[in-house]
């Protein structure tokens, strides 16, 4: 039968899921306690992070070795490693990878803007978040990530291309803030036809080969939905944080609520709802009709365990002759006040 010392040789090299460290490194190994008689073991675990897939994965890894050397029966139990154990191993990583990412003296705070559904306003909120950012002094860039269905250029008006300075693209800069878009290096608005790979290695050159200079915030405009390309923003940017938009109708919230849980399961941390289309205010009347339900951002919120960040009523830009930006609300618009307070909190919680 297997004595304490064998256990803990046998489990020391298997890696604590979250911090890519061996249990040895980690000090993950808690407790034993061997029954002779009836061959049954049972350990005390410390690792990253509990209850997620990846805890069950690693039960079966460690039952699975135990259970090959001997044990009949085995017990487990888990526990979250101290903070300052999992802080020692985790930042380090996490930096590094996005350091080298983005090549820039310091990293930006980074916001995806992700939705369950298409049509929700995610481009709109993406573009209004950066512009009311950039209003509050912050030096912001956006990444329309929706390799297939670009639209940020179409939204503020873009209509230079980026320039090329030796191996850099330096992004195009409107109203001070920066952009890069697939829209910039496809011609004639023709659809594009790629596969899961090449979207993974565009979305990374988004990063290395574009000149971002000094920012504070990059915005990335995710495609909807739960597919690749969120997956590939999450293995590329692990502090990278997120903000969902979703409509106040019940089956919206209930279908974004899915890229929120997979914003949990990624552990990116949400920093809010958005609630777009949330009423129609009669210009007349000052009354409110709730066009798209009520409801679906406060509930989606519950869900998600976070806040409504804002509740945007449906109304357009003012009309601008000299300013082509057909979604960019103006600062003093109804809208564009909801962006300002919705950026004010993004900062507060990102900079807290
Ligand atoms: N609050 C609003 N009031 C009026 N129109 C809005 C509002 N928010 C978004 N829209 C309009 O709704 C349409 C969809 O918005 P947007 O393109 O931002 O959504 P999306 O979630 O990015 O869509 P997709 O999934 O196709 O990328 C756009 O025409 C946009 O101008
Ligand atoms: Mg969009």
């Amino acid at each position: 039968m297997l004595t304490k010392e064998d256990v803990i040789k046998l489990l020391n090299p298997i890696k604590d899921p979250f911090l890519h460290r061996t249990l040895e490194e980690t000090g993950g190994i808690k407790e034993i306690t061997i029954k002779e008689e009836k061959k049954h073991i049972s350990v005390k675990v410390a690792i990253g992070k509990t209850n997620t897939a990846e805890q069950m994965q690693l039960q079966q890894e460690l039952v699975g070795v135990l259970k090959k050397n001997g044990a009949t029966t085995v017990g487990l139990r888990f526990e979250q490693l101290p903070d300052e154990v999992i802080q020692k191993f985790q930042p380090a990583v996490d930096q590094a990878k996005e350091q080298s990412l983005m090549g820039g003296s310091k990293n930006p705070h980074f916001i995806a803007v992700a939705s369950g559904k298409g049509g929700v306003g995610k481009s709109t909120v993406t573009v209004n978040l950066a512009m009311a950012l950039m209003r509050l002094g912050k030096k912001v860039g956006i990444i329309d990530a929706d390799i297939y269905g670009f639209s940020i250029p179409d939204m503020m008006g873009v209509e230079e291309r980026p320039q090329v300075r030796g191996e850099k693209i330096i992004p195009v800069e409107r109203f001070g803030v920066k952009v890069i878009s697939m829209g910039f290096f496809v011609e004639d608005n023709s659809p594009i036809i790629w596969r899961g790979p090449m979207l993974g290695k565009m979305l990374n050159s988004f990063f290395k080969e574009v000149e971002w200079g000094d920012l504070d915030y990059l915005l990335l405009d995710l495609p909807p939905g739960t597919g690749d390309i969120a997956m590939d923003v999450h293995e590329l940017l692990p502090t990278c944080k997120e903000v969902i938009v979703t409509t106040p109708h019940p089956t919206a919230a209930f279908v974004a609520a899915r890229a929120g849980q997979m914003a949990i399961k990624t552990e990116h941390e949400i920093l809010g709802v958005v609630e777009n289309m949330a009423y129609f205010e009669s210009k007349t009347t000052g009354e409110k009709e709730f066009v798209f339900g009520r409801g679906g951002g406060q509930k989606l919120a519950e869900v998600l365990k976070t806040k409504v960040l804002g509740q945007l009523p449906l109304q357009q830009p003012y009309e601008d002759e000299d300013v082509f930006a057909p979604s960019v609300y103006q600062e003093d618009h109804p809208l564009g006040k909801e962006y300002h307070k919705m950026a004010a909190k993004v900062i507060a919680k990102v900079e807290e």
